[in-house]
């Protein structure tokens, strides 16, 4: 009998050490710290030193990985160029995709390793900033070695600093969404490194997974679908007619979460503080979503994911919605590295099987004789 199981699910292709997804218990856990325990608290930074080195940093190692960080956010001269050169109606995942991919060239980078994740978790924001200056006819603002990682890409984004309470809430989003199992973009990064190719190759494998609609390019499609639900009184009708054609609600449903994704609960609290518009559409239509989901398949629990609320912090912080799925990026990054690390820190390459179900042998006949 076939083993063969459809998306993989289920199937354990890894064992890692760096991200727990609990979906049964709605728990996602980083090194063994529960992400509510890290959201509000931690920076970026110091997660993401989490995830490379596996413990949280002191204070020296703490500044000694800014340093690091901030000396690797300027631009090599081929990536600066590129981003010139892209059409300003790129969509900034492929602009990110090919400037990171140009890192690579002239890096000739090989072997996977902390610093050159750093230099690369460090450059995403300086890219997707330079490009949206771009596409608004401005300079890019030169990355700020006084600020964090959050403040800063809002700051390059923006051209001035942006208020505390925004700088925490990109800062939470990042945290959230630096590591998630073995999720697509994940996986695919980890093939590559089983390869032994070099960390921009697995990025750049990875950027492209996480920007399908089915895995990260999924906020800018919730606002997409709030936009045309308007209000809230015509979230019961929209939707409904929506389920009609088929059309999956944006910002639902989990392969792994059977219960409500931990990120989205404190992104949900962070919205309803920071972006109450949003949220008084979004809740509604939350609440209708779920309703309906069960519905159809009472069976089969479906949640509010992480997407969903992201999409009101992401907009609330000013950031256009193209920019939404690359920003997720940024934080992913983080996680993206630590799994390609820890692939070649013992590694196997990743071979899997295909199930044969193509015609019986047979011979070809002649070009004369095909008709
Ligand atoms: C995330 C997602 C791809 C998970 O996919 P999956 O594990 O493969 O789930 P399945 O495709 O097996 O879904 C099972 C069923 O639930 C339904 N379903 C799942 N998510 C749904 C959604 N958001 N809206 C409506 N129905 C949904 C599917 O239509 C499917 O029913 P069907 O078999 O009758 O077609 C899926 O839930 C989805 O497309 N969600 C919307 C996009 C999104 O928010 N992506 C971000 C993920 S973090």
């Amino acid at each position: 009998m076939s083993s063969y199981v459809p998306g993989l699910e289920g199937v354990v292709a890894a064992q890692t050490a760096i991200s727990l997804v609990d979906g049964a218990n709605g728990r996602l856990v980083y090194r063994g710290y529960v992400i509510a325990d890290l959201a509000e608290e931690m920076s970026f930074e110091e997660v993401a030193h989490l995830l490379w080195y596996g413990r949280l940093p002191t204070r020296a190692e703490l500044d000694a990985l800014t340093l690091e960080l901030v000396g690797s956010r300027a631009l090599t001269p081929a990536a600066a160029a590129t981003l010139k050169a892209l059409p300003k109606d790129t969509d900034p995942m492929d602009v990110l995709r090919s400037v990171v991919s140009v890192q690579g060239v002239e890096h000739r980078l090989s072997k996977p390793t902390i610093p050159l994740a750093i230099h690369a978790t460090a450059s995403f924001p300086t890219i997707l900033a330079g490009f949206h200056r771009r596409q608004l006819g401005l300079e890019p603002v030169k990355p700020r070695a006084d600020l964090a990682h959050a403040a800063n890409y809002l700051c390059m984004l923006n051209g001035k600093e942006s208020t505390p309470e925004l700088v925490r809430a990109l800062n939470t989003y990042l945290v959230l969404l630096a590591d998630h199992g073995m999720n697509a973009s994940t996986f695919t990064a980890r093939v590559i490194a089983s390869t032994d190719s070099d960390i921009a190759s697995c990025l750049v494998g990875a950027i492209a997974a996480l920007k399908g609609p089915a895995h990260g390019g999924a906020p800018s499609q919730v606002m997409d679908q709030l936009e045309q639900i308007g209000t809230p009184e015509n979230a019961e009708h929209w939707m409904r007619e929506a389920r009609k054609r088929k059309v999956r609600f944006m910002g639902f449903g989990h392969r792994v979460y059977r219960t409500y994704d931990p990120r989205a609960k404190i992104l949900k609290a962070m919205c309803e503080r920071i972006n109450p518009t949003f949220y008084a559409l979004a809740s509604k239509v939350e609440e209708t979503a779920l309703a309906i989901l069960h519905e159809e398949h009472p069976e089969r629990p479906q949640a509010t994911n992480v997407e969903f609320y992201s999409a009101g912090v992401l907009q609330a912080i000013g950031l256009p919605k193209e920019f939404f799925p690359p920003t997720f990026a940024v934080s992913r990054a983080a996680g993206w590295t630590a799994h390609v690390l820890e692939q070649v820190a013992n590694n196997r390459l990743i071979r899997p099987q295909s199930e044969y179900i193509g015609p019986e042998l047979r011979k070809p006949v002649p070009l004369a004789e095909r008709g």
